[in-house]
């Protein structure tokens, strides 16, 4: 099976999770993508959906699926994105796509969050993919240098800009061992809007696609 199958199968196992006449957040990146064409399918069933990206509510819009504001709605029941790597604990790394603020906004709003993942994701350590920061831009040097004290290499994403007009810098050479500790301490610097690390609210179950079928791990 290629890895665009397996993120096929996460996609369509999803959708069980979605309940009747709710509004569902939606996450980013190439998952997340397949997540929504799934979502078109069904769209009778749902009354609407929060984006993190505006990537994620034009294609949304694409298949006809009205997208609301958060600030329009209470909580929402489900939240369904991907991750670039993933604990058995269900702690992730996100922002490879550089939607990490918002995607950890509409995650925190949710009751529970689905997590896709092809098998490749799911690792006993994080932080063999670069943590992804969003930075203020006025901040990004200070921040770098803050990062470097703690042990990583920031590299500054070039030529992107986030929806929230901000930077990312993209950190290698952490050994995550503590991520809830982590967390805290990076959205600690001041110019750090927030970071990739997903574990103080990490997934509440995680639906990974493997070569013999879809494997379904809860927190
Ligand atoms: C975007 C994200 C994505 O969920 C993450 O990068 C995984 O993307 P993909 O499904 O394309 O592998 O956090 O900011």
């Amino acid at each position: 099976m290629t890895q665009d199958e397996l993120k096929l199968a996460v996609a369509q196992a999803a959708i069980a999770y979605v309940p009747a006449n709710c509004i569902v957040g939606v996450g980013t990146g190439s998952t997340a993508n397949f997540f929504i064409d799934e979502l078109g399918k069904i769209k009778k069933k749902i009354c609407a959906a929060v984006a993190s990206s505006e990537a994620s509510a034009q294609r949304l819009k694409e298949h006809g699926i009205q997208v609301v504001s958060l600030n329009d709605i209470g909580s929402l029941s489900i939240y369904v994105d991907g991750a670039d790597e993933i604990t058995r604990h269900l702690h992730m790394i996100k922002g490879g796509g550089g939607a990490l603020t918002r995607e950890k906004i509409v995650a925190a709003a949710s009751k529970k969050f689905i997590c896709l993942c092809d098998s490749s994701k799911l690792v006993d350590v994080l932080g063999s993919f670069p943590l992804p920061l969003e930075v203020i831009p006025m901040a990004s040097s200070y921040v770098a240098r803050q990062m470097v004290l703690l042990g990583g290499q920031p590299k500054l994403r070039e030529g992107f800009v986030t929806d929230n007009g901000n930077l990312i810098l993209d950190v290698s050479g952490l050994k995550i061992l503590n991520p809830i500790e982590l967390e805290t301490t990076i959205n600690n610097i001041t110019g750090v809007v927030t970071n990739g690390l997903f574990a103080r609210r990490g997934a509440d179950v995680l639906l990974l696609g493997t070569t013999s079928g879809v494997q379904t791990f809860t927190a």
